[in-house]
């Protein structure tokens, strides 16, 4: 076992872990933030996407032991501080951009990753990276158009699903 501290969600955590203990299992299952999902083994979900350093990672591809000393945000910290929901959470709901919901994590944080580096991107660009996303649900309109809406855009011409 190994210790490792690290910052999640704005707070200092320290736990002791596994050499094999992916971050994603460290999340859910020692922190209990189960809002970061697993939905695959071949790391090609997204579900499991949290942002490190700023950065959006398929937690499920990184030990916990490599997140020593990272700013780490889960969907748990996405809410604004008053408890509402962000502006990315609140166009999914909108726009009706989830149906069972297990995706929507992940999507969360594939879109605002996304919208820091680009914040207005062109619907081209929201379906190019959100590539690393499997939705079974949604057909993915709609998500699309919650993520367009989410950056002030008119998403009038985005066909509905
Ligand atoms: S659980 Fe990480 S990509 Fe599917
Ligand atoms: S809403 Fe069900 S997998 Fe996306």
């Amino acid at each position: 076992m190994t210790e490792v501290t690290m910052t999640v969600n704005g707070k200092s955590v320290s736990r002791a872990v596994r050499g094999n203990e992916l971050l994603v299992e460290f999340l859910r299952e020692q922190l209990r933030l189960t809002g970061t999902h697993v939905g695959c083994d071949t790391s090609q979900c997204g579900a499991c996407n949290v942002h490190v350093n700023g950065e959006v990672v398929k937690a499920c591809t990184m030990f916990a032991a490599e997140a020593q000393g990272a700013e780490v945000t889960t969907i748990e910290g996405m809410a604004n501080a008053d408890g509402s929901l962000s502006t990315i959470q609140q166009a999914f709901q909108d726009h009706h951009g989830l149906q069972c919901g297990f995706c929507t994590p992940g999507m969360v944080m594939s879109a605002a990753a996304l919208l820091k580096d680009n914040p207005k991107p062109s619907e081209a660009e929201v379906r190019h990276h959100l590539q690393g996303n499997i939705c079974r649900c949604t057909g993915y309109h709609n998500i699309v158009k919650a993520i367009m809406a989410a950056s002030g855009q008119d998403v009038g011409a985005i066909a509905a699903e």
